[in-house]
């Protein structure tokens, strides 16, 4: 049975309260049930970790191969500076797909680039919680494909 980590970076922890007319007014733990009954319906494992530190993110994407048949991550506020994070996907060769609530190029400038989107399998933007939605199908896509 393929095994999927879903990882949501820093603040993702304070959503429902986190400027809702960007976000939503959806909190994670809500979001976290929506992709675990999705995953039960598709017959997937899933783990979902939140953390607020670039290292220990650096750190789930790298230990994430030996145990995971795929990633979808909202790197959040790393989208625009990780470096760590970049190089750790790329390092890891399973299938990744990036996530955001938010539309990231209808908003300020400098969420425009994504070190991250160079790296990853695909990305998805703009459509609330619902874009953690499509980005487990995509990811489960790509694993029946490879
Ligand atoms: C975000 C967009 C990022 O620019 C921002 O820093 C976040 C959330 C999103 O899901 O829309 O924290 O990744």
């Amino acid at each position: 049975m393929p095994r999927i980590l879903v990882i949501h970076g820093p603040n993702l922890n304070l959503l429902g309260k986190r400027e809702p007319e960007i976000y939503g007014k959806i909190s994670l733990s809500q979001i976290n049930k929506a992709l675990k009954e999705m995953a039960k319906d598709r017959g997937v494992e899933i783990d979902i970790v939140q953390s607020n530190h670039e290292g220990e993110i650096v750190e789930l994407i790298g230990r994430a191969e030996k145990k995971f048949s795929g990633i979808v991550i909202n790197p959040a506020g790393y989208t625009h500076t990780s470096v760590a994070i970049r190089d750790a996907i790329e390092a890891v060769k399973i299938p990744t797909v990036e996530v955001h609530l938010s539309n990231i190029y209808a908003r300020e400038d400098f969420r425009h680039r994504s070190l991250i989107a160079p790296v990853v399998d695909g990305q998805v933007t703009g459509f609330g919680f619902y874009s953690y939605l499509l980005g487990l199908e995509a990811v489960l896509y790509l694993i029946k494909e490879k």
